[in-house]
């Protein structure tokens, strides 16, 4: 094992697409970010200079950090912001963990312009359960917009309803030229006639599923979450913000340009948003004034081709690589996930939004959770989340109006170590049914089951797939559906969990689990580091 150390220095960098110039935040000013090339065992150490005007923190999405939350990133839950002027040095442990994963700013809406990948090598010796690609390249997933970040949030609170969508998508920052002035905000790969390609995917957008497809080739995916799968191979692919997926594609078709294309997946009734990112596959020697084919990608709303595309995803679950699903089951949980009117009494006489889990919407404190739960300090949050919602009602049924009203709170669950939890996340149509990418930090959990309707606790949990299931960190709960994941928490500290689409986020469609400590060795949160940024 090695020590790695990277610097990233945040800068505003004044950046131009879509005909439009504007500042952004950026990392040692690259847009995306660098790539963390690490290798499993190695102790990663990245030193944070924030040199922008912003308050800062930065989140290895994915990454166990193993009793060191300190180490993972989200502002006000396992840290203070780092301020301008300040520094601070993420100090962890890549433990258990190859593939893909990646980094981005966790503080308001940063992370719309502040992500990069992360490359987890297998130790060495540990074979690579398919075969070697010749060669690999990243593709994050993103979204541009032409206001600043401010503005846009400004406008999604203020409303309450889809902000300021989106101007593009991009592809490692680029949008392409089916937007205006994109020709050279284009990304564009060179590939080799006979060689097999490694794509690292990652979905880096703020509040967009996405279909990703590549004209003339099909995809085989070997990997989601930094968790390998039983290899499928499939025409396009669906991948949900915070989720990463690495598919081989073979170049043995016709020497030409392909594009490979991104929209999003929306199967709500409101939303319009269409637009196509794309990016060009280029054979070697094809020139550059070939005019490429766009592949056929699964229609905005085609919950079919969702549905049907998740339901391929499988855990490897090899003698090498097994999947250790939980069993037996310690601790129930049944999370209700409502769009309702903000209670608070400056919230536009309740005409705002607010999103909840259980009917409650959580409420940033200002200090780290992490700090208050370590030191004992009290007043900060409380343990009283509910295991379920407050009232039972047809979920899915008809639009209500009625039980509109979330309560504000600071409410975390508490979790004893090395239990086992499942947990049934629930859509409901309070307001509107609409799918939600949810986000558990420090661990990954198992995708025991997922469907539509209301979940049933008496048939449900029969079909449960307990051998194979996919394992990941952020699963998709589908529109007026459910979705149902165990994990083991053998992971002491408090960890978030929530929406990863921002808006929904800030809306307040996020929680946190305090877990434990163990009474044996190694089981409790270790020490804060010194230079922990202070509130
Ligand atoms: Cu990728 Cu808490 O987020």
């Amino acid at each position: 094992a090695a020590v790695k150390q990277y610097h990233f220095d945040l800068q505003v960098k004044k950046v131009s697409r879509l005909c439009h110039s504007k500042p952004i935040v950026t990392v040692n000013g690259m847009f995306p970010g660098p790539t963390l090339y690490v290798r499993e065992g190695d102790r990663v150490l990245v030193n944070v200079t924030n040199n922008a005007q912003y308050n800062m923190s930065i989140h290895w999405h994915g990454l166990k950090h193993f009793r060191n939350g300190w180490a993972d990133g989200p502002a006000y839950i396992t840290q203070c912001p780092i301020k301008t002027g300040q520094a601070y040095t993420y100090d962890f442990n890549v433990t258990g963990q190859r593939g893909t994963l990646w980094w981005h700013a966790h503080i308001f809406w940063l992370r719309a312009t502040v992500y990069g990948a992360i490359v987890i090598m297998p130790k060495p010796g540990t074979p690579y359960p398919f075969p070697q690609p010749n060669l690999e390249f990243n593709l994050l997933l993103g979204e541009w917009w032409n206001t600043d970040v401010e503005e846009v949030v400004k406008e999604g609170t203020k409303r309450g309803l889809p902000p300021n969508m989106s101007d593009a998508h991009t592809f490692n920052g680029k949008p392409g030229p089916l937007f205006p002035c994109s020709e050279k905000h284009t990304f564009v790969i060179e590939v080799e006639q006979g060689k097999t390609y490694l794509i690292r995917i990652i979905n880096a957008a703020l509040n967009d599923e996405l279909f990703f497809a590549i004209a003339g080739h099909t995809m085989t995916v070997v990997e989601i979450d930094a968790v390998y799968t039983k290899p499928f191979t499939t025409q396009a692919i669906l991948i949900a913000p915070g989720q990463t997926t690495n598919v081989f594609i073979q170049a043995n078709q016709v020497p030409n340009r392909y594009f490979m294309a991104a929209r999003p997946f929306i199967d709500v009734p409101l939303s319009i948003d269409n637009k196509t990112a794309t990016a060009i596959l280029q054979y070697k020697g094809i020139p550059n004034s070939i005019l490429p084919t766009l592949p056929v990608l699964p229609a905005s709303n085609d919950s079919a081709f969702a549905l049907k595309y998740i339901s391929k995803l499988r855990s490897l679950n090899s003698l090498q690589f097994p999947a250790n699903v939980p069993l037996n089951v310690d601790r129930h949980l049944f999370y209700t996930i409502g769009l309702g009117k903000n209670p608070c009494p400056t919230c536009q006489n309740g005409s705002q939004l607010a999103a909840s889990l259980n009917n409650i919407s959580f409420v940033m404190p200002p200090v780290g959770l992490l700090e208050a739960h370590y030191f004992n300090k009290s007043g900060v949050f409380t343990t009283d989340f509910p295991d379920r919602p407050p009232v039972t009602f047809n979920y899915t049924g008809a639009p209500l109006t009625a039980n509109l009203k979330t309560s504000l709170g600071t409410r975390l669950s508490r979790i004893s170590f090395n239990s086992t939890v499942e947990l049934v996340l629930q859509d409901t149509n309070l307001l509107t049914v609409e799918s939600h990418p949810f986000h558990l930090h420090g661990y990954n959990f198992f995708v025991v089951g997922t469907g539509i309707g209301n979940f049933d606790p008496k048939k449900d949990p029969a079909k449960f797939n307990l051998v194979d299931p996919p394992e990941r960190n952020t699963v998709g709960v589908p529109t007026g559906g459910w979705t149902a994941i165990r994990f083991r928490a053998d992971n002491p500290g408090v960890w978030l969990m929530h929406c990863h689409l921002e808006l929904h986020t800030t809306w307040g469609l996020k929680t946190a689990f305090v877990v434990d400590n163990g009474k044996g060795p190694g089981q409790s949160v270790l020490p804060p580091p010194k230079d922990l940024p202070p509130c």
